[in-house]
């Protein structure tokens, strides 16, 4: 499948190594808002055709799949103009900035031959499926952390004054939705929309929020999701039973995770074998080959996204956040 890029940043290299064993999978062209990058980021990855022309980048006969990473405020407005050019879309996560523009994907979706997927990688991981399988044993869940603190690489310039992208609210960045968002996925696809929740924030000058601890209430379970750009943490995630505990190692890309008795004895420890981002690559090739649209939004779990930036809608007012 000939896929091509818009946005240069590395994700997008690590996109294109991850799916170095994907059979199907071909690095074709890229399109950036400058043609030097452009150009660049051509010869990096041997593309065939680079380009700082949207509409000719979409209307090359030749591409069949987009991959967006690009800010997530343009994210909607780039994949409805690939699925009306009749694309497959890819689009970094979180999917949009709010679940109006989700809704307009989804509608632009059904009118096009080309299918969407929201790249969450967490969601498509085999040690993600594991964790699935062990809910039953450990039984009824009460418990969820899940925590994702990642010092961002731009927060030393902040500190300096040089406000990068990733702290401009504007362009619907921030820590809920560059990290947090890798908490409340799983939590929606494993347990669904929570029936109440609160937040707790920490914003910076820029109007970004850096730093964030959610509560969420179940009838029957609670949920404490924290994330931060501000500050690391050494701590996993875990899902807490009556009978045991699963742990999950990280959950922007769960890799080990470990299902634990009552008495914190390992049971079983269960390993994904390949880089994060392939097995979405690899699940988003074969569902557009499967060539089967009612099943793709089954497959690419559109409801959780749509769960997802409904919760985000509520949790940006609540926190009166820019974007
Ligand atoms: N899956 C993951 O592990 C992962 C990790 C990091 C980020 N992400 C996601 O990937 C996306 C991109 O994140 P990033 O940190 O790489 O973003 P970024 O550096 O701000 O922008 C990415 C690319 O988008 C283009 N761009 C920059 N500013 C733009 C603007 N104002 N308007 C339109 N295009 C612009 C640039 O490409 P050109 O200059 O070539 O046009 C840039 O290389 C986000 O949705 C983020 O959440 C995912």
């Amino acid at each position: 499948m000939k896929f091509g890029f818009i946005g240069t940043n590395w994700i997008t290299d690590r996109l294109i190594a991850s799916g170095a064993s994907i059979e199907d999978f071909e690095p074709y062209s890229v399109y950036s808002r400058t043609m030097d990058k452009a150009k660049a980021f051509g010869d990096k990855h041997a593309l065939k055709y680079c380009t700082d022309d949207l509409e000719a980048f979409l209307n090359d006969p030749e591409l069949e799949a987009v991959y967006i990473a690009t800010p997530n405020y343009i994210h909607h407005e780039q994949a409805i103009k690939a699925l009306q050019h009749n694309k497959h879309v890819l689009c970094e996560k979180p999917v949009t900035i709010n679940s109006e523009n989700l809704k307009a994907i989804l509608n632009a979706e059904q009118d096009s031959d080309g299918l969407f997927l929201e790249a969450m990688k967490n969601l498509y991981a085999p040690s993600f499926e594991k964790v699935k399988f062990w809910l039953e044993t450990i039984g009824p869940v009460r418990h969820i952390n899940f925590h994702y603190h990642q010092y961002s690489s731009r927060y030393d310039k902040y500190k300096e004054g040089i406000i990068e992208n990733a702290f401009k609210p504007e362009l619907g960045n921030g820590a809920m939705m560059d990290i947090g968002v890798y908490t409340i996925s799983p939590l929606i696809d494993l347990f669904g929309t929570p029936e109440s929740i609160q937040v707790s924030h920490l914003k910076l000058s820029s109007g970004a929020d850096a730093h964030g601890s959610i509560l969420c209430q179940y009838e029957d379970k609670v949920a404490n999701l924290n994330y931060s750009k501000i500050v690391d943490s050494h701590l996993p995630s875990e899902i807490i039973g009556e009978r045991g505990i699963i742990i999950i190692d990280k959950i922007s890309a769960p890799n080990v995770v470990q299902l634990l008795n009552r008495q914190n004895e390992v049971v079983e420890t269960f390993e994904s074998p390949n880089p994060p981002m392939s097995y979405e690559l690899d699940h988003f090739i074969n569902t557009v080959k499967a060539n089967d649209k009612v099943a793709s939004k089954v497959a690419f779990k559109h409801e959780t996204s749509i769960q997802m930036m409904q919760m985000i809608d509520t949790l940006k007012t609540m926190q009166a956040l820019r974007f």
